[in-house]
């Protein structure tokens, strides 16, 4: 039985009212930057789905979505290993289209990084980074951010699309997790 998230909550560190207000901001501000552009969003999963879905919302310039995935943490450890690996690669080309990646959070910065690196040999005609969270604290390899929402301390943060032990990315808060509190989940 996994536990209640009110259990292990410390505190509540971006309400749900912050997040949609910022994201409302953000849409706007895309939609200016990206007006008569061929714009092609990509979200790396799973944590980044939450935040594009909302904010697709909020872009009023017509645009595309597309998914990858990459491995970095593995479920339970809660450390960069500096290392990615594709494992689900573009549906579409991206050459000569405006990429917009969208993620979750950044972190040591290792997976934008690898992922920036990647697509820039695919030849897009722009290539540029939004993030919901930055934590830049734990950098390890700088990376350009365009469009930032929130920059967050060096806390354990969890809901929102950011999981624990792959759970509790439904929530529509950004948390802190009260360490001594949450009982890891035995696989
Ligand atoms: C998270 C997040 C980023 C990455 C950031 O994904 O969505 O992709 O970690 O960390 P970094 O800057 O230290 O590389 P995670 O690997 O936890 O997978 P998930 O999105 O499926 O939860």
């Amino acid at each position: 039985m996994m536990q209640g998230h009110e259990e292990f909550l410390e505190e509540v560190l971006i309400t749900e009212e912050e997040l949609q207000s910022r994201i409302r901001e953000l849409g706007a501000e895309i939609s200016e930057d990206y007006q008569g552009k061929d714009l092609h969003l990509i979200c790396i999963l799973r944590g980044g789905v939450i935040f594009l879905t909302d904010l697709m919302r909020h872009i009023n310039v017509p645009h595309s979505i597309d998914f990858m995935a990459v491995s970095s943490y593995g479920a339970g450890a809660r450390k960069s290993t500096g290392q990615v690996r594709i494992t689900l690669d573009l549906t579409a080309s991206i050459r000569g289209r405006d990429v917009l990646l969208v993620e979750d959070i950044i972190d040591s910065g290792n997976t934008i990084a690898s992922v920036l690196e990647l697509l820039k040999t695919r030849h897009p005609k722009s290539l540029q980074v939004c993030t919901l969270l930055d934590k830049p604290e734990n950098r390890e390899t700088e990376v350009p951010i365009h469009y930032r929402g929130f920059t967050l301390p060096d806390k354990f943060v969890f809901g929102y699309g950011l999981d624990i032990d792959e759970f509790y990315r439904d929530l529509p808060f950004i948390g802190v997790v009260r360490a001594d509190k949450y009982i890891p989940r035995n696989p």
